[in-house]
């Protein structure tokens, strides 16, 4: 397994699109792997291959505090949403930023897993908010999308900064 490199805003590669995977190969699965090990290194509770500079159209994720209840969603499409939560957010692509974020409550995922099999999930609270903001990552989506231009427009410098300095 090999640790990847996340990418970080406002790096445009975020910004692409992930086309559908239709062949889950070796390729494929050791990318998952390589997913996980780095989302766990990171102390992230997901990773979608957008931020891995894939445009492989799948996630991961593990919520759990054991990283034992690990998910990876290959091509996941959200077949409903119920409600209403806002909650805090963060990203391993905008480090070191928290912003609320109004996401659906519930929500039904279908995709596909690690080895091809078809599953549904019915999630609900963090989980439900994790998918969906992985989900915006494969649409070259950030979740400061939904905070104002000035509020961007900070983290942005702030970003920018920190990236100069770590450079020198
Ligand atoms: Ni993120």
């Amino acid at each position: 397994m090999a640790l990847l490199e996340i990418l970080r805003y406002p790096d445009s590669r975020l910004r692409n699109k992930a086309k559908p995977v239709d062949q889950i190969d070796a390729e494929t699965r050791q990318l998952v792997d390589d997913m996980f090990e780095t989302m766990y290194e990171a102390s992230g509770i997901g990773l979608a291959a957008t931020q891995v500079n894939s445009t492989k159209r799948l996630l991961v994720m593990d919520i759990s505090e054991q990283h034992d209840d690990p998910i990876c969603l290959i091509n996941p499409e959200i077949i409903s949403k119920e409600g209403e939560e806002r909650e805090e957010e963060g990203c391993l692509s905008v480090p070191g930023v928290h912003e609320p974020v109004k996401r659906a409550k519930h929500i039904r995922v279908k995709a596909l897993d690690r080895d091809g099999s078809p599953i549904e999930l019915e999630l609900e609270g963090l989980p439900a908010v994790c998918v969906q903001h992985e989900i915006d990552h494969l649409d070259g989506k950030l979740f400061i999308d939904y905070l104002s231009r000035l509020k961007r427009a900070r983290i942005r410098k702030k970003l920018e900064k920190e990236a100069r300095q770590a450079d020198d």
